[in-house]
């Protein structure tokens, strides 16, 4: 069975009503992610980031995953489908995907400080002072700016087994993330869906198309199943 690799970014969620970070009024010109993003803001004033993450894990009650996380989901009856994205929402999830790899961690966990002891509480919330069982503080599991992307390896090897590969919604402008794309074994088809430029002139072949995530999966769809086969 082929095997599609999906890379996804914030531009996969938009339409399912969850902003995106560098877009125009995206989330990053209403916050400053120093401050709600990163270790140092952690540590500098935990109880904003609680809040930060209290109110976009709540968001998740108000949205659903999208056309293109459907059609993602579907292709699993044809394909071996691995979705490796930097969302920290559900949305894949709850679409049906079954192979999600989260790099930079998941709204509906907390761990301990040190991210050894991770708890899934779904929408809820986490309160100032309150504590993991090993006494530290409770956090949310989200790799921050100044962290190590512990499933980057894992990723990397999931992206040199493609047999074809597609980037959504990604502005491709945070490593380590942004370099998967080179380790896509050389040759095969690289799909790019995003309704904005997005510099891709560093990767060797890529079809682009301009579209938004529903509408472009579902271009993509049929070029895969073209002529009753599969790419
Ligand atoms: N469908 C598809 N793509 C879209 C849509 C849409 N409806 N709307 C916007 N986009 C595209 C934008 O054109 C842009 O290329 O989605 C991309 C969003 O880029 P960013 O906001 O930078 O999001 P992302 O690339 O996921 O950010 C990466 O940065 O702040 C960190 O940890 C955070 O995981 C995030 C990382």
């Amino acid at each position: 069975m082929k095997h599609i690799v999906f890379l996804t970014g914030a531009g996969m969620s938009a339409e399912s009503g969850i902003s995106t970070f560098r877009d125009s009024n995206g989330l990053w010109e209403q916050y400053d992610v120093r401050e709600v993003a990163s270790i140092e803001g952690w540590y500098r004033n935990p109880d904003l980031i609680l809040k930060f993450y209290n109110d976009r894990r709540a968001q998740l009650r108000e949205v659903e995953p999208n056309e293109g996380h459907k059609i993602i989901a579907a292709l699993e009856k044809d394909l071996q489908v691995t979705v490796v994205t930097q969302n920290v929402d559900d949305l894949h999830e709850r679409a049906g995907s079954s192979r999600v790899i989260h790099l930079h961690g998941e709204l509906t966990k907390v761990c301990n400080e040190n991210k050894t002891l991770i708890y899934d509480i779904g929408t809820g919330v986490i309160n100032p002072g309150d504590k993991a069982e090993d006494g530290s503080r409770l956090r949310p599991f989200i790799v921050w700016f100044g962290e190590t992307v512990p499933l980057i390896e894992r990723a990397a090897e999931i992206v040199s087994t493609a047999d074809i590969v597609v980037i959504i919604g990604t502005s491709m402008q945070v490593y380590p993330a942004a370099g998967l794309i080179h380790y896509a074994k050389g040759g095969i088809p690289v799909y790019l869906i995003d309704p904005n430029p997005v510099d891709s002139s560093s990767y060797l072949q890529v079809e682009i198309i301009r579209e938004k995530a529903g509408k472009g999966m579902t271009i993509l769809r049929e070029k895969l199943y073209k002529n009753g086969r599969l790419f």
